[in-house]
């Protein structure tokens, strides 16, 4: 069976570098490209970050660098330099050295406009792992764009708790118009992979010693990575949720999820307290069609599965 093609469209931090090393080494994946988006740090770092992931596993993936600000807004709602503030868990860089190699000179919006509209990425699908800015501004330079991209999975929303407000989650929150725009464009396969479905399978200390035993560059990256996040990123005791690679484990393990609705989702875009809150309208009378898959609970041992089959083939 060929691997599943896929564009990766992230905010590389600590979580999409996993999701980056796991996308590079599984033998069932096959990442076509990478876009990157202003998110947990700045534009500049987040393509420095993805560069040197590549880098480390030696992966020919071509970078092409987006958006430095949100869709419509000026900055995020809270400036990145307030939110991190004293954060010792968002680093600008990820400590995989200085990129050896360069992002394309295209945008990362017109590669994405480019490369959905030619009918040979049929087969591809789109997994975003940060604010959904440049996806909402390809979907808006190029009517038409929603229809040619088969598969959205992303990592985005809460449907109980958010984690930057009681309402929002961070991707959905720093950019919530791109978000609105990108839920309601009519892309025929929404798949939501939210903090309920990715704080209900946190991964421990004893993740880290595995992938420390298989001794290659991409494992041991993880551990490092993995080890970080449970020290500043604590979920419940000695475990930590990783969230991004939740998404492209669903593209080789569709048992991944195993509690999921079909809702009409939408985005706050105004809310004083609730802006960025995803809306997960289940009602059985409500007059809008579904437009998303929710995930709300995955299995633990699905995920580490893929993530030890991933690094072993590293
Ligand atoms: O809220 C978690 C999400 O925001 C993750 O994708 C993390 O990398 C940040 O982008
Ligand atoms: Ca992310």
């Amino acid at each position: 069976m060929s691997p599943t093609r896929f564009v990766l469209d992230c905010d590389t931090g600590s979580d999409d570098a996993i999701a980056i090393l796991a996308a590079a080494s599984h033998p069932g994946l096959e990442p076509v490209a990478i876009t990157t988006v202003g998110g947990n740090v700045a534009l500049a770092d987040v393509t420095a970050n993805t560069l040197s992931v590549l880098g480390l596993v030696g992966a020919d993936v071509p970078v092409y660098s987006g958006a430095d600000r949100p869709y419509l807004r000026p900055d995020l709602p809270i400036p990145r330099d307030v939110l991190n503030k004293d954060s010792a868990f968002q680093l600008s860089r990820l400590g995989f050295g200085e990129p050896v190699s360069t992002a394309r000179a295209e945008h990362a919006v017109d590669f994405l406009t480019r490369f959905y509209g030619d009918a040979a990425s049929a087969d591809a699908a789109l997994v975003a792992t940060g604010p959904l800015t440049n996806v909402a501004l390809a979907l808006t330079a190029e009517p038409g764009l929603a229809e040619r991209i088969p598969r959205l999975v992303l990592m985005g929303g809460a449907h109980a708790n958010g984690n930057v407000t009681a309402a929002a989650e961070f991707n959905f929150w720093a950019d919530p118009e791109a978000a609105q725009v990108v839920l309601t464009a009519g892309i025929r396969e929404v798949v939501i992979v939210p903090l309920d479905a990715t704080h209900s399978a946190p991964l421990s200390e004893r993740d880290c010693e595995v992938f420390e035993r298989i001794g290659t560059p991409a494992a041991a990256g993880v551990a490092m990575l993995l080890r970080h996040r449970l020290e500043h990123d604590r979920a419940a005791a000695g475990s930590a949720p990783v969230h991004d690679p939740m998404c492209v484990a669903y593209l080789v393990r569709p048992d991944l999820f195993t509690e999921q609705v079909e809702a009409s989702v939408s985005v706050e875009t105004i809310g004083e307290r609730t802006l960025g809150e995803l809306l997960v309208d289940t009602r059985p009378w409500r007059s809008e069609p579904s437009n998303a898959t929710v995930a709300l609970r995955a299995s633990t041992a699905v995920y580490r599965d893929f993530l030890r089959t991933a690094f072993a083939a590293g």
